[in-house]
């Protein structure tokens, strides 16, 4: 028995301002994917989130609502957990940003940082809002593009052609809170000294924990010079405010990271798990964040640099993704491409997604490109057709001649020899989340078994009565092999999963179970563990998710 690891995970932590869509399930899919893998493999393994709690958004947004952010929260954190539990996200806890656990940890680490002399003061230059009397974010800043004229801009980049700029560059700039025109006005900002950090974070970038993209990425970054990082933002902020700064309010980018620490401490005080195992400098447990590409600078520089200045240890790894697209294109309102959980729920079910997505994955920044006709093709030949199709073929002959028992000993135990030996490997591959392969493996041994039955005929050999033994021992070597294939996929598909085991009237599976075969047992009725997708319900959940009807 290999030694058992203790393993820390996480995924991005969805914003309390709009609902989870498919970006978001891209990731804690795969999140989960990993963590299930692992826990079936005897490890300790945990998988923390949380609510992305603080920031100007979600402070408008409440406003707007007449309610308190603090309500806000806690009803979009509800509605969060319940989409990510309909896609089966196992979360072993889920907090929130906005608690005294991470405001606790948050002004720890500030303390540190500013006892080390990495906090720095200086005076910046800010859109602000006359009217709400507020500094603008660049986000809340538009305005035309000072490069190529086209209107309705960020303040920080043009859609058009891409420029990036400064709010202040803006021609005819706006506040997009009031309308008004915004004024340059001067607050005196904090900033955490990133060179302080560049020896470290050279080190932790360059020692074979990264994809090589994210390194080559960071050596850019490298290359141009680690800047301070602006930490602070003026009142009116909904966040935490600064001990020794009054009115201004850590930057949401500071406290998001963090409240990882802080959904896990919550986890421990109710667990009785000792934090430092998993957070204390020279942790030997393993820590992975997975996140998309787009918050690759916070992880892979500012994090490790808060975290080593704040006297924790730093990540094992972080496993970066690209973003998804549909049918080879960015995700679009106007094409029906931008799809909530809530509208995926109402017309398709939730382990097709999750097997599609396991299916196109590998380890990379390259883009997901979900195409819907190919998504209904993977999901019915797979799983419909070659993988349940397995049991059904066998459980009737089962049924009608051995009242549903399995033989004592296998017609072709070789089969099954030869689809554990796989065991080790597809671990590997899904441990190095190359999903894809993974499950090209687990589908070539799916082949193997349907080619073992249609050679073997049971329908066949069940006319001659004096061979009801070959037809018991031929359909329960089809149900191991199938059973074998459920280890395999368990992790992707743990409904599926659940419905086998109830099928086989057995214990929930984990990884070693495929090296001892399943026989002398009684197994339940067959019923369809899973229904073919049709392309009408593909289509009314892209007319559902076009313009005007989500929100
Ligand atoms: O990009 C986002 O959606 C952020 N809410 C992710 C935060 S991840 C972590 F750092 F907290
Ligand atoms: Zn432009």
């Amino acid at each position: 028995m290999p030694e058992r690891r203790r393993i820390l995970v996480t995924s991005g932590l969805p914003y309390a301002n709009g609902p989870i869509h498919m970006g978001h399930l891209v990731e804690a899919v795969q999140t989960d994917i990993w963590c299930r893998m692992q826990r079936m493999r005897g490890h300790e393994c945990y998988y923390i989130c949380a609510e992305d709690a603080h920031g100007t958004p979600i402070m408008l947004r409440a406003e707007r609502e007449g309610i308190t952010p603090e309500d806000l929260i806690a009803r979009l954190a509800a509605e969060h957990l319940e989409d990510y539990r309909a896609f089966r996200i196992h979360f072993d806890n889920f907090y929130t940003t906005h608690s005294s656990e991470n405001r606790e940890l948050v002004e720890g680490i500030y303390d540190r940082l500013r006892e080390r002399g990495s906090i720095d003061r200086r005076t910046v230059r800010q859109f602000y809002d006359p009217e709400r009397e507020m500094f603008l974010p660049d986000r809340f800043v538009k305005g035309t593009c000072p490069r190529c004229g086209a209107k309705d801009q960020n303040g920080d980049s043009c859609d058009e052609c891409g420029s990036t700029y400064q709010p202040s560059d803006l021609i005819d700039p706006r506040s997009i809170v009031t309308g008004a025109l915004p004024v340059e006005r001067e607050s005196e900002h904090l900033f955490l000294r990133l060179s302080d950090y560049r020896d470290l974070l050279k080190e932790w970038v360059g020692d074979g924990r990264l994809q090589s993209e994210v390194v080559n990425k960071l050596r850019e970054w490298f290359d141009d010079g680690l800047r301070d990082w602006d930490i602070s933002r003026d009142a009116p902020y909904f966040g935490f405010e600064i001990p020794d700064a009054p009115n201004k309010y850590f930057y949401v980018w500071v406290d998001a990271p963090i409240g990882y620490m802080a959904s896990f401490r919550q986890f421990c005080d109710r667990e009785g798990i000792a934090f430092d195992d998993f957070w204390g400098p020279g942790s030997d447990t393993e820590l992975y964040h997975f996140i998309g590409k787009d918050i690759l600078y916070f992880h892979c520089l500012f994090w490790p640099a808060m975290l080593h200045g704040g006297g924790y240890r730093t990540p094992s790894s972080v496993f970066v993704h690209g973003f998804l697209t549909v049918d080879g294109a960015k995700m679009s309102k106007s094409r029906g491409t931008f799809v909530m959980a809530r509208t995926y729920l109402q017309h398709l079910d939730p382990e097709a997604f999750r097997y599609y997505i396991a299916a196109k994955f590998s380890d990379g920044l390259a883009d997901i490109d979900i195409n819907l006709e190919d998504f209904v093709l993977r999901v019915n030949s797979d799983l419909v057709g070659k993988v349940v199709n397995i049991a059904s073929r066998c459980a009737g002959f089962l049924h009608r001649q051995a009242g549903g028992r399995l033989a004592a000993a296998l017609d072709a135990p070789e089969l099954a020899a030869e689809a554990a030996s796989r065991a080790e490997e597809i671990a590997a591959l899904y441990e190095g989340r190359d999903y894809n392969r993974a499950l090209r493996r687990v589908i070539a041994l799916a082949d193997r078994a349907n080619r073992y039955i249609d050679d073997r005929k049971p329908w066949e050999l069940a006319r001659d009565s004096e061979r009801a033994a070959e037809v018991q021992a031929v359909c329960t070597t089809g149900i191991e092999l199938f059973r074998q294939l459920i280890v395999y996929l368990k992790p992707v598909v743990p409904t599926i999963a659940a419905r086998a085991e109830n099928f086989l009237g057995i214990d929930p599976l984990v990884w070693d179970d495929v090296h001892t075969p399943l026989v002398d047992h009684k197994i339940r009725p067959f019923k369809p563990l899973i229904t073919r997708v049709q392309p009408e319900q593909v289509a009314a959940m892209i007319a559902a998710s076009g313009e005007g009807d989500v929100g």
